[in-house]
């Protein structure tokens, strides 16, 4: 079994023991669609806060909106989460939720999340990400661009080294 297999079921069972509610959008046992096609892009780098959304991204985006806290458990490919879960945020982290700008061209945002997790595997220890700076761009990244950067109040990023 894949190790992040392993995280998210002691994840979840610690959820279960504390009493919390959770549901698990396994990208890869939902078929997700992380290619953003043509129409999509289109769509995105039009500015039209309104313009319909394919039916998936809202199924997803109505998932945010129901959680308390986010968390994403994924292993580290190349320095980053997997391509699949990147396609993830093209997708779902759309203009007109994800960000948008106002009248007087300030940013904005829909998402409510009070929380979020981030656990990654990674083949590499955590001192060697540390010491070449690849823990750091990683956190800015996921926590500071895809999170904190669109509204959700708090996050953090746990590294599970070898
Ligand atoms: C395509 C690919 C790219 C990887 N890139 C990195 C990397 O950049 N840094 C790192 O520390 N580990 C890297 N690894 C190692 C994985 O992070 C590690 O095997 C994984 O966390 C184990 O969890 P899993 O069993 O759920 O895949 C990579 C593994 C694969 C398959």
């Amino acid at each position: 079994m894949f190790f992040s297999k392993e995280v998210l079921r002691a994840f979840t069972e610690g959820l279960r023991e504390a009493g919390h509610t959770y549901e698990v959008g396994d990208l890869y046992k939902m078929g997700f669609k992380s290619k953003m096609d043509s129409e999509q892009h289109y769509r995105e780098v039009g500015l039209d806060p309104d313009a319909p959304l394919p039916k998936d991204v809202i199924r997803e985006q109505e998932k945010v909106d129901r959680a308390d806290v986010l968390a994403f458990i994924y292993p580290v490919w190349w320095s980053d989460c997997p391509a699949k879960l990147k396609g993830w945020f093209d997708r779902v982290w759309t203009y007109g939720y994800a960000y948008y700008y106002n009248k007087n061209g300030e940013r904005q945002t829909r998402i409510a999340v009070k929380k979020a997790v981030v656990i990654c595997s990674a083949g590499h220890t955590l001192d060697y990400l540390e010491e070449v700076g690849i823990a750091e761009s990683m956190r800015r990244i996921m926590l500071y661009d895809r999170l904190i950067g669109v509204g959700v109040k708090e996050a953090k990023m746990e590294f599970l080294g070898v």
